[in-house]
C-alpha cells in the first residue's frame, strides 16, 4: 500500500508524499473521510445572539444557515429549497421569522418547516407534506464554549471526545473575559491558490514567522514592539486526534489578546484590571498563561486560532488540491472600550486580514510551495523533520505538525485499505 508520510523515529526523519498536495483522487478521498465524518466548526454562537438570528455558512462544502430560532436553538439547516433546490436565503446575515425562496416563494420558519406554498389550495388533495417538505437540518451540531461544529456523519463521536487535549485550549481563548467572548465585524473571505493542508500546517509553523513576516516585525520594531529581543519561547505540541498548538511568549508582548504596540499605555490600566479579576478567579499561574502566552492552535481538519495580537479564526476548504477558500473572523472580549476595539479591529485587518502583513505574506509562500510541486516533480517528498526549537521544550522537530499528518495519514491509509477491501468483495 502506498504511503504518504513516513516517519524514522531513529533518524528523527519525517516526510510527506507532494501527491496528497496536487492528486485530485486524493482530494476526493479527503472529502468523503475527512471533511464528511469530521466535527467542522460553523460559527460562534455570539454571531446570533437573538431569536431569529442567521448567518450563511458554507461548511464542508456545504450550504447552511447557521440560525437560532424562534425557540432559541441553535441549528445548522441546509440553505436548500426542498421545492427545486434554490438557496432560501441569499442574505449574508440577519433577522427573521421566515426564509421565503426567491424562485416560487415557498417560504420556511427560522425553524426550517415549510409555512407557505403560493397556490396550495389548486395543489392535488393527495399532496400532503407531513413535514417532509421542511428544509433540512444538520443532524450533528454541537457547540463548545460557545464555538459551534457540525459532523455530516450521525454516527461521529461527540464534539467534546473529538476535541480532546484541545479543549484546554479553546478554554484559554474564552477563559480571557469574564463578559465571554463574541466575533467582530463580517468575515473576511478569500482564496489561495493553494493546496488546504498547506495552511493547516502554516497555522502551527513557528520556524517561518520570522522569515516569511520579516517586513512586519520590522514596523512591529518601530512601534516599541522589542523587536531585538528575538526569539519566540514555548512549545510545540501534538495534541492528539490530528489537533497542534504552538504556545509561547513573544518579544512584541501581548497581555489578554491585546498587542501592547496597539495598545498603549492608556491600554495598561485596563489590561491591569482584567489581569487581577482573572487571578482571583483562576489562581495566578493560569492567569498569567492566559494573559501572557500567544497560541496558534489548529483543530483537524480547518480550524484554526491565532490567539497572538488580535484573536483570530479561520476556517478553510479545498475547491481545487491546489485552490482553496479561506474565511476568518476577529473574536474579542466582549466589553472592551470603543477605542480599544477600534485599535483591536485595525490590528486584527492590519495582521491576519487579507488585506493585511501576515495573510499576503503567508499565502505568498503557501502559492509558492504549490507551483513547487508542479515545477520540481523530482523531489518527492516535503521535509517535516527540522523546525523551529528554542525554549526547552519547544518540542521536538515539529511535533505539532507531524501530529496534524499522523492523524491525516491514518484517515487516508485506513480509507484505502477500507476500499481495496471492498473492490476484494466486489471482485
Ligand atoms: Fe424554492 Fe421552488 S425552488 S420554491
Ligand atoms: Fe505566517
Amino acid at each position: 500500500m502506498k504511503k504518504y508520510v513516513v516517519e524514522d523515529k531513529l533518524n528523527s526523519e519525517f516526510l510527506v508524499h507532494r501527491s496528497v498536495f496536487t492528486d485530485q483522487q486524493i482530494l476526493e478521498r479527503e472529502k468523503k473521510e475527512i471533511f464528511n465524518k469530521c466535527w467542522l466548526y460553523i460559527g460562534h454562537e455570539s454571531e446570533i445572539p437573538k431569536n431569529g438570528d442567521f448567518v450563511r455558512r458554507k461548511v464542508g462544502g456545504r450550504n447552511l444557515l447557521f440560525t437560532r430560532g424562534s425557540d432559541g436553538v441553535v441549528r445548522a439547516i441546509y440553505n436548500s429549497c426542498t421545492h427545486r433546490g434554490a438557496l432560501v436565503c441569499r442574505e449574508n446575515k440577519g433577522n427573521t421569522k421566515v426564509f421565503r425562496c426567491f424562485y416560487h416563494a415557498w417560504s420556511f420558519t427560522n425553524k426550517g418547516e415549510l409555512v407557505g406554498m403560493p397556490g396550495k389550495d389548486g395543489f392535488s388533495e393527495s399532496f400532503n407534506c407531513n413535514g417532509s417538505k421542511n428544509l433540512k437540518e444538520v443532524t450533528r451540531l454541537e457547540s463548545y464554549r460557545e464555538f459551534v461544529f457540525v459532523n455530516f456523519d450521525d454516527n461521529a463521536i461527540s464534539l467534546e471526545d473529538y476535541l480532546g487535549n484541545a479543549k484546554e485550549y479553546l478554554d484559554l481563548v474564552a477563559d480571557q473575559s469574564e463578559l465571554g467572548m463574541e466575533v467582530l465585524l463580517d468575515p473576511q473571505e478569500y482564496s489561495v491558490r493553494a493546496n488546504w493542508k498547506l495552511l493547516s500546517e502554516n497555522s502551527v509553523d513557528s520556524y517561518h514567522g520570522m522569515p516569511t513576516h520579516k517586513t512586519y516585525f520590522e514596523i512591529v520594531s518601530t512601534r516599541g514592539g522589542e523587536m531585538s529581543k528575538g526569539d519566540l519561547q514555548g512549545v510545540g505540541l501534538d495534541l492528539g486526534n490530528g489537533h497542534a498548538v504552538v504556545e509561547y511568549t513573544a518579544p512584541w508582548g501581548r497581555p489578554v489578546g491585546r498587542w501592547i504596540p496597539a495598545w498603549g499605555e492608556e491600554g495598561q490600566k485596563e489590561i491591569d484590571e482584567i489581569t487581577r479579576k482573572l487571578e482571583n478567579k483562576f489562581g495566578k499561574e493560569r492567569a498569567e498563561r492566559i494573559t501572557k502566552k500567544n497560541r496558534n492552535l489548529l483543530i483537524f481538519p480547518n480550524l484554526v486560532i491565532n490567539d497572538i495580537m488580535a484573536i483570530t479564526i479561520r476556517t478553510f476548504y479545498p475547491i481545487e488540491p491546489g485552490y482553496m477558500e479561506v474565511t476568518g473572523y476577529a473574536l474579542a472580549a466582549k466589553g472592551e472600550n470603543e477605542e480599544f476595539r477600534r485599535r483591536r479591529n485595525d490590528n486584527f485587518l492590519e495582521f491576519i486580514g487579507p488585506g493585511g502583513f501576515a495573510t499576503p505574506d503567508d499565502n505568498e509562500a503557501l502559492e509558492l510551495c504549490q507551483e513547487g510541486f508542479l515545477n520540481n516533480q523530482e523531489v518527492e517528498w516535503n521535509d517535516i523533520s527540522k523546525g523551529m526549537i528554542r525554549e526547552q521544550p519547544l518540542s521536538n522537530d515539529e511535533e505539532q505538525m507531524r501530529g496534524f499528518w499522523r492523524k491525516y495519514n491514518e484517515i487516508l491509509t485506513n480509507s484505502i485499505s477500507k476500499n481495496v477491501e471492498e473492490e476484494k468483495v466486489k471482485g
